[in-house]
């Protein structure tokens, strides 16, 4: 559907035609003075200046050329403004297409595009922390914007799972058991199906062997164990089998628990065969250089502010690293996806690092010059003293203590206020407490840092997620008490409430595409709370159940109707979803 504003300005523009004014001054923006007018139109002061005239003459003229059955009030006031209220009817018809409109209508701009997401960044063997969670609820929330704006969006993990925390572990396991057949050279039977060890034992593993990594002698260990890894040493290859079978069920019952999922879940190792070649490449054609004895992609270009240093693609010891690893990753999606579109969520501690592989991608042509390349750079969630988030004993906290915390706090409000039968406690806490964790971060921009405040992320009243779901559970008790009433057609608005309602419907639209273009899930947020407050005073100050004017009734559940299904897809596109009750 074309968006409101569209509508309008065509409408603004057609009439400064028909007064004998140029079409283009017409351009109507949303009204900043709503006390005054829904929208308005500048367009007569600028207008004024080309035509040597009084602004308020012109907006004047071009008032009287505009249908006034599109319109409550058309306004013209000095010096020259034409203040506009959109008619009862014309926003009933609006909505009513929105209603019965796939989808309410929202235009679908990657319609036959592929996006191609890149959020979550676990690093297999290592737990989860709280620093992962950013990554994983804001891309899910991207991810889900795009696919419901048409794209075929392809979210993919991209696991640490080739890098030296490999070889760590590798050469940590071999002090421990030498004589595990992993490690006999002259081996060639098949190794064990069963682990050697056990997660908890592997999470125990790997910090042990990291906390050793200023060891000389153990870091040349570890060194040589990733290189041997990566150059296919069978027992070696072995044992990352294992760690790769052992982490990765715990990394997707975490990321199930955050109602986040991939359709890929392929990491740095799935990369590493394209390695070779795009290096050879890129040698060949020059744009690889020796610098220092390493191989590096110059990247800097005229006109840049700062310096920006070229990107390694081979250090001077032979080795790979992540911006290697990350362009050849680059080459597979191209090869088997051709996305149209690449994002990249992360830390804003890496935006060096993207820009530089961004521009080594387009330079080299690994990246079509027509595909987008994103980096949404998030900021660190801090505790509730701003300071960082830190467990008791100083270390980081883990994801899954961080959601077990909230989930906690939010099932003892959850029997304490008797909210739903004892068989449906866990279900329904696990709802409210995913909205309270992903609204407190989505409601924030993604590049600010936010304080982590339990208690005011699941307050039930505020900016909150459970605030949001509680609306939505109200309308729901409300139309499932009224019975049928998807049917029902819009009607013109019955009160100064409803309007407010109806414009502020009419906003999802134009919200998403904005909210995709700038990354922005927080959009989304601000806009289901106004959504929300606007129910929430309509359902204050008007009559629904015992409405006696059947007709009037009707048009009043039609419209909350909307609402509620606006709100669900909203949320459903954040990643969290409504219970029946609370
Ligand atoms: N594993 C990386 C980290 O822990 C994040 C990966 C992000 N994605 C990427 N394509 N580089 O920092």
């Amino acid at each position: 559907m074309e968006k409101i504003l569209d509508i309008i300005t065509g409408k603004m523009q057609k009439a400064f035609a028909d007064a004998g004014y140029e079409a283009s001054f017409g351009r109507v923006t949303v009204s900043n003075r709503p006390d005054l007018c829904e929208y308005q139109c500048n367009g007569a002061l600028a207008a004024a200046k080309q035509y040597k005239c009084a602004p308020i003459q012109i907006a004047k003229a071009v008032a009287e050329k505009l249908d006034a059955a599109d319109f409550a009030m058309i306004d013209a006031v000095m010096p020259g403004f034409i203040n506009l209220k959109l008619s009862d009817a014309f926003l009933a018809a609006y909505l009513e297409e929105m209603r019965t409109a796939p989808d309410f209508g929202v235009a679908k701009p990657g319609q036959g595009k592929v996006a191609v997401i890149d959020y979550g960044g676990a690093n297999v063997a290592k737990p989860l922390h709280i620093g992962h969670l950013r990554p994983a609820i804001i891309g899910e929330a991207l991810k889900r914007l795009h696919k419901f704006l048409g794209y075929e969006t392809i979210g993919d993990i991209h696991l640490g799972d080739w890098g030296l925390q490999m070889g760590l572990i590798i050469a940590e396991l071999q002090e421990r058991q030498p004589d595990l057949c992993y490690f006999d050279p002259d081996y060639t039977g098949e190794y064990p199906a069963e682990s050697p060890f056990t997660l908890t034992e592997l999470e125990e593993i790997y910090p042990t062997a990291s906390s050793k990594k200023s060891d000389p002698v153990f870091a040349e260990k570890a060194h040589v164990a990733t290189f041997e890894l990566q150059q296919g040493r069978r027992g070696y290859r072995a044992i990352w089998d294992h760690i790769m079978g052992i982490s990765l069920p715990d990394l997707r019952r975490i990321y199930n628990a955050l109602d986040v999922h991939y359709e890929k879940w392929l990491g740095e190792s799935d990369a590493d065969p394209y390695i070779p070649a795009m290096v050879e490449d890129l040698k060949a054609r020059g744009l690889a250089v020796l610098s220092n004895g390493a191989w590096v992609v110059p990247v800097a270009e005229e006109g840049d502010k700062k310096e920006l240093p070229p990107m390694i693609l081979v250090k001077s010891d032979g080795s790979a690293i992540y911006a290697t690893t990350d362009l050849a990753t680059m080459v597979q999606r191209m090869q088997d996806w051709a996305p149209h579109k690449m994002l990249y969520v992360t830390d804003k501690r890496q935006n060096l690092h993207f820009e530089q592989v961004f521009r080594a991608a387009k330079k080299s042509g690994i990246v079509s010059a027509e595909t987008e390349l994103d980096h949404v750079g998030h900021g660190t969630m801090n505790g509730a003293d701003g300071k960082p988030f830190k467990t008791r004993d100083g270390g980081v906290l883990r994801l899954e203590q961080l959601i077990g915390d909230m989930t906690d706090f939010v099932r003892s409000k959850v029997v304490e206020n008797k909210i739903v039968d004892e068989s449906e406690v866990e279900s329904t806490t696990a709802k409210i407490a995913l909205a309270a964790l992903k609204y407190g971060d989505l409601s924030n921009q993604p590049t600010k840092d936010y304080n982590f405040d339990l208690e005011r992320f699941a307050a039930f009243e505020g900016n909150t997620g459970p605030y949001i779901l509680y609306t939505i559970v109200r309308i729901k008790s409300i139309l499932a008490r009224y019975g049928a009433w998807e049917h029902l057609p819009m009607q013109t608005p019955a009160n100064a409430f409803a309007k407010d309602l109806m414009l502020a419907i009419t906003k999802f639209g134009p919200t998403l595409e904005t909210a995709l273009k700038s990354s922005a899930p927080n959009l989304i947020c601000a806009y289901i709370y106004e959504l929300a407050g606007a129910v929430n005073k309509f359902y204050h100050e008007t009559r629904i159940l015992t409405e006696e004017d059947k007709n009037l009734q009707a048009g009043y559940i039609s419209l909350i109707g909307l609402a509620k299904n606006i709100l669900e897809t909203s949320i459903h596109i954040l990643g969290f979803s409504a219970p029946e009750k609370m």
